[in-house]
Parts: structure tokens; C-alpha cells; sequence
């Protein structure tokens, strides 16, 4: 499963902190342990030389060769040792050797030092070591000097025990640790996916109606909105060309309404001169007829030209939704007169309705025309009704339905389901999306049901204003 950009980045900077907190703590600790040793290995030289400088200085030859008088200067020299050393008693190994194999001086807490001892003389060249002993470690610093050897040793645990602490903290602060970064992370990644977020919001809401809709550009200078920038830049050359589109459609539209007007008079002038033979009136009868079709595709095209782009006057008023209901069913009964069909209205509440009553008109008309032109017998419904904070509005007929491939695209522009069968009745495929153009113009929702051969119903619901 691919995880959401924003959750990889959650991890990804979780993971980069835990990184970076494991690093500075490993590289402290090899920082603290070379620092202490080397604190340690300062006092012990300084510690070393004070003392070898003070058994050469005076006691050194005479513990060497003479005897008698050796336990009297011994205590001296500890005495003087004690005094100058302030480090002594941090020592837990001392032993000052002479060559012939006298111990000057020795101690230390340290139980079987002898070992230790014995351990650190396999070293060959002077200097500190790190030395392990019962379980401890020691830093032991060894001198070798021509009269013998001074040996120190210091404990060395002070960087295990702020390990060991470090680490009690540690198990300690982990889970509040994680959950911080884990939260960081969290709101760090958010952040960084909000301009992608909003996009994609901005991105949704763009149609053919809003075509100066742009991105917010939240950062001109990193790559985003770099990106925003390139994007607004190509919807700008979009929105010049669909315009360009949408303009012509509407100027093409409103140069040809005039000559066919024109046309369509002289028509239907010459059409009422009684000397004109039959074969005459017939082929002007057909002219006529197709005049008005070609009328009405212009005045379709045009209404949708200026839909598109936005340009429409709508002209709203509150008006009795019912009555035009009413009135237009008594088109659709005239209109339907001919036919074997049965055209009712099974309910009619009374509602009050704010919108552009011409075009609500329009709406029910184009629908009736539909549900006339389909229907060879039977019924058309028309019902309207409040409820819920609603209106719907349902014509349904018993005509000879849609096919159930062709109900997505029953509202293009054009879309025809049988082109035969439609042009014989004069219709050219833009009823529908007007229609839905009106009633989205109104805030409101079209549905279409239709079975073959049974009849189709027609749902329209309104927000209640
Ligand atoms: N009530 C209906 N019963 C059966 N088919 C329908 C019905 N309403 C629409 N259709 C089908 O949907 C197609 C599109 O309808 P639309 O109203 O957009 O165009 P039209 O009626 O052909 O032409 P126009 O409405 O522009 O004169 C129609 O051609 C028709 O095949
Ligand atoms: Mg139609």
C-alpha cells in the first residue's frame, strides 16, 4: 500500500531527527571519553613528575645505598609526598620501585594489587593505559626512570556511570521523545503539503464558468511556486484561447439570428400567397420549418455562448412556481392534442421560488418538448412538491425511454441517441444541457431514470429559498 506524501514525510523527518539525536549523542560520548581520560592522564603526569622530581632531589640516592637509616628517610619522603600531592588519595595504585628490586613506597584501596601490578609491567613503553581489572577500569600511568619505576593508577569509571545514567534517562525520555518527533514531524510535513493541498482545492473548483480562476502562489521562489506560477501562467494562455472560442460561438451566433429572421419572414410571407401551387407551398412549408429549427439551434447556441462564458443577465424575481407549471401544461395539452397521451398533474404544491422566471420557463418547456416528442401514448406526469427544505419538481413519461449506455451522456451538448429518429421531430441535442444549465444556475440538481420502452422520469430539485 503507497502512503499518503504527507505520512512519508512524517516518517521521513522522524526519522531524520532520531538520526541526527543518535549521532550528537554517540559522537558526545566518544567526545566525553577522550576528555576524561585525558583529564586524568594530566593529573596523573603532573602527579608523577612532582613526585620522581622529589625522590631525585633528595632521597633517591640515599634509599639507594644506604640501609640503616632507610625506614626513618622512607617516612620523610612520605611525609613530604603528602604534602605536596593533592591528587594522592584519589590514587587506588601506588608504587614507587627502586632497580634493586626495593619497594620505596606502595599502596592503594585496590585488593590484589600485586596482579594489577604485574598485569601493567608487560607494558614496554611508558605512559597511560586503559586497564581492566575485577571488572573495573583503571587508567594506570607507568614511569620508568635509571633508578626504577613509579607506578599510578586512577579509577577510569566516571564516563561508564554518565553512560549508565545517560542511559536510565534515556529509556526514560524515549517514548517522549518519539511522540515529539513523531508530532514535529506530523506538523513539519503539513505545513510543507498545505500549498499542494489547497492546489488541489483551488484545482477542483475550476470550470468553464470561473475561467479567472488562478493558484495562490505561496512562495514565488521555491520550486512549488515555481510551479503554481508556470500553472497560472498556462491558465492564463487557456483562458484567452476558450474566450477567443466562447466569443466567436457567440458572435457567429448573433450575425446569423438576424438574416434568418429575415429569411424566416419572407417565408412566411411568400407562404401566405394564395396563387402559389401545391408542390409550391409544400417546398416552402419544409423551408419554413427548417428556418425555424436553424432559428432555434442559433438562439440554443447563443444562450449556452453566454453561459459559458459567464456573460448571461440573469434576472431574478420572485414569482409562483406552481402557476408556471400550470401555464405550461396547458402548452404541453395543446401542444399534445394530436397524440394519444393523457398529460396530468398529480400534485402541485404552491411555491413561492426566486430566479429568472424566463428561463424556469425555458426549463419546463424544453422538458414537456422532450417528454412530448418521445412518448407515442400514453401519460405524462408532471408533479411539484415541497418537503425537506426542497423543491422537486418530476416529469416522468411512458415514451420510449433511453438507452441505459447512453444516460451519461445525455446532457452533452448535441447528444442525440438516435439522430434518425430525432431529426425527424426537429431536435438538434441541446435541450438537455441548456436545461441543466438553467437549474445549475438556480443551485439546483438534475437526475435522469429512463428504461427502454417504458418511460423515462425527469427529477429536478431546488434548494428552498
Ligand atoms: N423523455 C425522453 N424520452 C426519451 N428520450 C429522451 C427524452 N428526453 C431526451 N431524450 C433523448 O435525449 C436526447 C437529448 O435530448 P435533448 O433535449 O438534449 O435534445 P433534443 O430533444 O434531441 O433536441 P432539442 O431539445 O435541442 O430540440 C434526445 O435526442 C433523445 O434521444
Ligand atoms: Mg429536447
Amino acid at each position: 500500500m503507497k502512503y499518503a506524501i504527507r505520512t512519508q514525510l512524517t516518517f521521513l523527518i522522524a526519522f531524520v531527527f532520531l538520526a541526527l539525536i543518535f549521532f550528537f549523542m554517540i559522537t558526545g560520548a566518544i567526545a566525553l571519553y577522550f576528555g576524561l581520560n585525558e583529564t586524568i592522564d594530566q593529573q596523573l603526569a603532573i602527579e608523577s613528575k612532582r613526585m620522581t622530581e622529589l625522590f631525585e632531589s633528595e632521597y633517591c640516592d640515599l634509599l639507594v645505598e644506604t640501609g640503616d637509616n632507610r625506614k626513618l628517610l622512607r617516612d620523610e619522603f612520605v611525609e613530604d609526598l603528602n604534602e605536596m600531592c593533592q591528587y594522592k588519595h584519589q590514587f587506588v595504585l601506588f608504587s614507587l620501585t627502586t632497580n634493586n628490586g626495593r619497594r620505596v613506597y606502595s599502596g592503594g584501596e585496590l585488593k590484589n594489587i600485586q596482579l594489577l601490578l604485574s598485569k601493567v609491567l608487560f607494558t614496554l613503553q611508558d605512559g597511560c593505559y586503559n586497564q581492566r581489572f575485577n571488572g573495573r577500569f583503571y587508567r594506570v600511568y607507568i614511569n620508568r626512570k635509571g633508578w626504577g619505576r613509579l607506578i599510578l593508577g586512577m579509577e577510569n569509571e566516571t564516563f561508564f556511570e554518565v553512560v549508565d545514567e545517560f542511559k536510565e534517562i534515556f529509556l526514560i525520555g524515549i517514548p517522549i521523545i518519539l511522540v515529539l518527533i513523531y508530532l514535529g514531524g506530523k506538523f513539519l510535513a503539513r505545513r510543507a503539503m498545505r500549498p499542494v493541498v489547497a492546489t488541489a482545492e483551488t484545482a477542483d473548483k475550476m470550470s468553464l464558468t470561473n475561467l479567472e480562476q488562478r493558484f495562490f502562489e505561496y512562495n514565488k521562489n521555491d520550486e512549488f511556486g515555481i510551479l503554481t506560477k508556470t500553472l497560472n501562467n498556462m491558465l492564463a494562455r487557456l483562458e484567452t484561447g476558450i474566450r477567443r472560442i466562447q466569443q466567436f460561438t457567440q458572435d457567429a451566433a448573433h450575425e446569423l439570428r438576424t438574416p434568418l429572421t429575415i429569411l424566416r419572414g419572407e417565408l412566411e410571407l411568400l407562404y401566405q400567397q394564395s396563387d402559389l401551387s401545391e408542390e409550391y407551398q409544400s417546398a416552402l412549408q419544409k423551408a419554413l420549418d427548417r428556418t425555424i429549427i436553424l432559428n432555434k439551434i442559433v438562439d440554443d447556441l447563443m444562450l449556452l455562448a453566454q453561459s459559458d462564458s459567464g456573460q448571461y443577465p440573469l434576472h431574478k424575481t420572485s414569482f409562483c412556481l406552481d402557476q408556471v407549471i400550470k401555464e405550461t401544461l396547458e402548452d404541453v395539452k395543446i401542444l399534445g392534442e394530436s397524440y394519444p397521451i393523457e398529460v396530468v398533474l398529480s400534485q402541485c404544491d404552491e411555491i413561492e421560488f426566486w430566479g429568472d422566471e424566463q428561463l424556469i420557463r425555458r426549463l419546463f418547456l424544453n422538458l414537456a418538448d422532450n417528454a412530448l416528442k418521445y412518448t407515442q401514448q400514453g401519460r405524462i406526469d408532471f408533479s411539484l412538491k415541497s418537503q425537506n427544505n426542497e423543491i422537486e419538481i418530476k416529469i416522468s413519461d411512458t415514451g420510449i425511454g433511453i438507452p441505459e449506455e447512453d444516460l451519461p451522456h445525455i446532457f452533452d451538448r448535441f447528444y442525440r441517441v438516435d439522430k434518425a429518429r430525432t431529426t425527424a421531430k426537429g431536435g438538434s441535442g441541446l435541450g438537455l444541457s441548456i436545461s441543466k444549465w438553467i437549474v445549475e444556475a438556480h443551485d439546483g440538481q438534475i437526475q435522469i431514470e429512463s428504461t427502454l420502452s417504458t418511460g423515462t422520469v425527469i427529477t429536478i430539485t431546488f434548494p428552498q429559498s
